[in-house]
């Protein structure tokens, strides 16, 4: 095992010290990229997209990003750490993908073909030629911004509201970042844009949440509104010369972004702002993904397939969800990596469910949690448009916008949390917490699938889901034949009116 790990080491050394960037070089790695199908998972043009890499989020070889600092996890879901973008992560992410993870990422890298020495060097000298700062060139002259904090659904009348915070943006590139807190603030951007000669200019804003464009004062583009990242276009006749651009955009809360860009004649295409605009090919075929950011869980709500139209989806930032069901009160199903897309809702394609948009998707049990049976053999009461005797009571938000739902069963409050745990083997763990009970136990059902059977110290269900009982000290849990199906129940006895107990979801996909 050391000794491996040290030949690794040197390997490393030798292949990094002699990459030289000569051109010959470089053209024989931008081959290597197309014949070692990595272009078909990296962007490396901003209007060419890679189709096969949208769903893994696989990062764009584009902008400044060659020496730089990045975020990665170790191991899929792992602990996140600072990794330099350099020969040796180069090689290490090809030859070890499993090893650091790019956090933007929404699953690990899949072993690409075999890369030899000699052309690990050619691939390098091309990924390293494509990184500089060839993202936003800062042409908008005398930029300034205003900040302002508050919470709006949409764009406010900023003529009535006094700006936080006010000054001018030396390097001439929009960006949203001016803003140190990261939900409820609103930004106010104006500057001036040259373009050479007399034509018509289209701009391209995104934005999550809201935004709008006016160049000399007029609205160019409206795309305003709370809403993930989404992306519009808007053209203007413009005389050569000077003009002045003003951006309004707002963030309520969740994931922000702020992109804007320009094309026309004698500019070609400018990145006006920080953060590129997706292109349009690359919208149409994600859709408008609803991910987790700034360490925060996101909620949807609108109709997911697999659930009832009472669908809660809870993306969390450790890249996994669930979908709890409120007529049910159950986890309806887990999944891992990327949350949802949310184009059929919000851009009006279309009403209907919403898959999940992530992998390995666990179907859980469709019937409600709790029920007082009279005994061990009475049949668990059926769902016909309710739970029985169970009322849904909403969610509270714990740290980190996390959501604890909450139900009443008969008198009992109970408190459903569930956790993600991240690492190699991904997991939940719900905790149930009941108070106020004026009966002296309920019957928690685990599990219902057709097969169910005993597993290193928990239960094995259907093909892909083990789960365990932590800490659990009550009964011995009950596995029974019921309904042409085998139930897994838990008695739990409610000392001083309550209990608190947890179940951890495995996925167990050997
Ligand atoms: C099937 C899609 C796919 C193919 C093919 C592919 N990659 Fe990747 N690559 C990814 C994904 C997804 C990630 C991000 C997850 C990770 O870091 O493992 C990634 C990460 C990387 C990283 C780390 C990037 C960063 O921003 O941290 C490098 C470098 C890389 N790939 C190079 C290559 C090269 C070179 C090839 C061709 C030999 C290649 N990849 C082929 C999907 C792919």
């Amino acid at each position: 095992m050391k000794t491996g790990l040290i030949i690794f080491g040197m390997v490393i050394c030798v292949i990094a010290s002699s990459a030289a960037d000569d051109p010959a070089l470089i053209t024989k790695g931008e081959q290597l990229f197309l014949t070692k199908v990595c272009a078909t998972c990296h962007q490396v043009k901003p209007d060419q997209i890679a189709p096969a890499g949208i769903a893994m989020k696989a990062p764009k070889f584009i902008g400044d990003f060659w020496g730089k600092e990045r975020d990665v996890t170790l191991g899929f879901g792992g602990p996140v750490k600072k990794a330099m973008f350099d020969d040796a992560y180069f090689i290490e992410s090809i030859r070890n993908p499993i090893a650091k993870i790019a956090k933007e990422a929404a699953a690990p890298m899949p072993p690409p073909p075999q890369v030899d020495d000699n052309e690990m060097k050619a691939l390098i000298a091309y990924v390293k030629s494509l990184s500089g700062s060839k993202g936003a060139k800062g042409v908008l002259k005398d930029l300034t911004y205003k900040l302002y904090e508050g919470s709006w659904t949409k764009l406010p009348d900023f003529s009535s509201l006094t700006p936080k915070q006010s000054g001018a943006i030396a390097d001439g590139v929009i960006d949203q970042n001016i803003s140190k807190r990261r939900d409820g603030f609103a930004l106010v951007f104006e500057g001036k844009l040259t373009v050479p000669k007399e034509g018509t200019f289209t701009f391209r804003l995104g934005s999550d949440d809201g935004s709008r464009l006016e160049v000399n004062g007029k609205e160019i583009i409206s795309n305003d509104g709370i809403h993930a990242e989404t992306e519009k276009e808007g053209s203007a006749k413009l005389p050569a010369g000077e003009h002045v651009v003003r951006v309004s955009y707002f963030e309520q809360a969740g994931g922000e972004h702020l992109g804007l860009s320009v094309r026309g004649p004698g500019i070609g295409q400018l990145q006006l702002a920080r953060e590129s605009v997706a292109t349009k090919s690359a919208s149409t075929q994600t859709g408008i993904p609803i991910e987790p950011a700034n360490g925060e869980a996101v909620i949807y709500r609108n109709f997911i397939e697999g659930a009832s139209p009472r669908g809660i989806g809870v993306g969390y930032p450790e890249k996994l969800n669930l979908c709890f069901d409120a007529n049910t009160m159950q986890l309806a199903m887990l999944w891992q990596g990327s949350f949802i897309d949310g184009a059929r809702h919000w851009s009006g394609r279309g009403t209907g469910f919403q898959p999940p948009s992530g992998f390995y998707v666990l179907k859980l049990t469709k019937e409600q949690p709790f029920a007082a049976l009279q005994n061990a053999e009475a049949p668990w009461p059926k769902i016909k448009v309710r739970a029985e005797n169970i009322q849904f009571r909403g969610y509270r938000l714990a740290e980190q916008r996390r959501p604890v739902f909450q139900y009443d069963v008969g008198k009992a409050r109970v408190e459903d949390y569930s956790a993600p745990v991240a690492g190699e083997k991904p997991s939940f763990i719900r905790q149930l917490t009941i108070t106020d009970s004026g009966s002296e136990s309920l019957w928690y059902l685990a599990a219902a699938d057709g097969s169910i059977v005993a597993k290193a110290g928990g239960y094995k269900i259907g093909k892909d889901l083990h789960i365990t009982f932590p800490g659990w000290t009550g009964p011995a849990p009950l596995l029974r034949e019921s309904a042409g199906r085998k139930e897994l129940l838990l008695l739990v006895p409610l000392k001083e009116g309550g209990a608190k107990f947890s179940q951890q979801y495995h996925w167990d996909l050997e």
